[in-house]
């Protein structure tokens, strides 16, 4: 599958799923679901759904038996956009190209969507992975990867670099939690989803992290040199705010050439597959994750 038809795939079968999973807007309290909806329906990339899906196929699985792993993937991702663009953490107006949810709706309501679809991401694994093993190994990676050792954290620690001094370790320090343990999980859990063995899921997650800094680097680098039309959410704060980003710790050259060296580490993290076929998908994501534009 070529790697558009991988990501036109992995959205739509993921939009679909979310549409039927999420709480109707109509049902009470109508503004809680009517905001989870608004921000998850924005039009994202659906990357880490994308991952998961090819994860799961390289280990001999199928997109649908990744699907759960996928939608909660992205409800975690979702939550943690709406909550990173409120006011307290990186005060953003425009977000998957329309206002924000603290913006379109209020704070409040932004906080609570946040919350609602984190918590709605590990009751979706718990009901929809049929096998108790496997929904506990899905709940654990992704509770992990969004906690204090992962994502959280690395927001906790991103908003207190403001205004120091960057340099490089640090700035690894902080995308590795903020960014990199969520790709990690993605791809992990697409294992787990289909039934990798330990061996794949230790490959499988220095693929993610690997991924997972390319990204981070790639999407600093935009937030410097792109606008917020292509962006679909404000180029130039990272700047203004005082960010520690990895532009502003090496230059943007020596971002560029770093963002490279870990795309290429994510696809050597692959070399042990005997079929390249099977992970022929992951290795184009991590092609895509430093030439994409937005
Ligand atoms: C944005 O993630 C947040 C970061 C980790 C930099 P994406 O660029 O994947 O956001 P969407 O899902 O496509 O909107
Ligand atoms: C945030 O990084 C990563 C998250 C955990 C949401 P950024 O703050 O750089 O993400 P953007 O640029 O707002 O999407
Ligand atoms: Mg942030
Ligand atoms: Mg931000
Ligand atoms: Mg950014």
């Amino acid at each position: 599958m070529s790697l558009d038809a991988l990501l036109q795939a992995a959205r739509a079968d993921v939009e679909g799923a979310l549409d039927r999973w999420l709480p109707p807007a109509a049902r009470e309290p109508r503004r809680l679901h009517e905001a989870m909806r608004y921000a998850v329906f924005a039009g994202g990339k659906r990357l880490r759904p994308a991952i998961a899906s090819a994860a799961c196929c390289a280990v001999g699985g199928t997109a649908a038996l990744a699907m759960p792993a996928a939608c909660a993937l992205e409800m975690l991702h979702t939550y943690s956009l709406i909550h990173d663009d409120l006011p307290a953490l990186d005060d953003d107006d425009l977000r998957r190209g329309r206002p924000t949810v603290h913006k379109n709706f209020d704070e409040a309501t932004a906080i609570l969507a946040g919350d609602a679809l984190q918590t709605h991401a590990f009751e979706f694994l718990v009901v929809h992975v049929a096998d108790p093993l496997r929904a506990v190994a899905l709940v654990r990676e992704l509770a992990v990867a969004a906690g204090t050792q992962g994502m959280v954290g690395g927001e906790m620690a991103d908003l207190e670099a403001e205004g120091e001094q960057p340099d490089r370790a640090s700035v690894e320090w902080i995308h590795e939690r903020k960014t990199a343990a969520l790709f990690s999980a993605s791809a992990a859990m697409g294992g787990i989803s289909g039934g990798a063995d330990e061996a794949q899921l230790t490959a499988l997650r220095q693929y993610g992290v690997a991924l997972g800094l390319a990204f981070q680097v790639v999407d600093d680098i935009l937030d410097e040199t792109s606008d917020s039309a292509t962006l679909g959410k404000s180029a130039g704060k990272d700047r203004a705010a005082h960010k520690m980003t990895y532009p502003a710790a090496v230059g943007l050259d020596a971002s560029r050439q770093r963002a490279t060296h870990f795309a290429q580490q994510a696809q050597h993290a692959l070399d042990a597959w005997p079929d390249r076929d099977s992970v022929a998908s992951l290795v184009a994501l991590a092609e895509f994750t430093v030439t994409r534009i937005s």
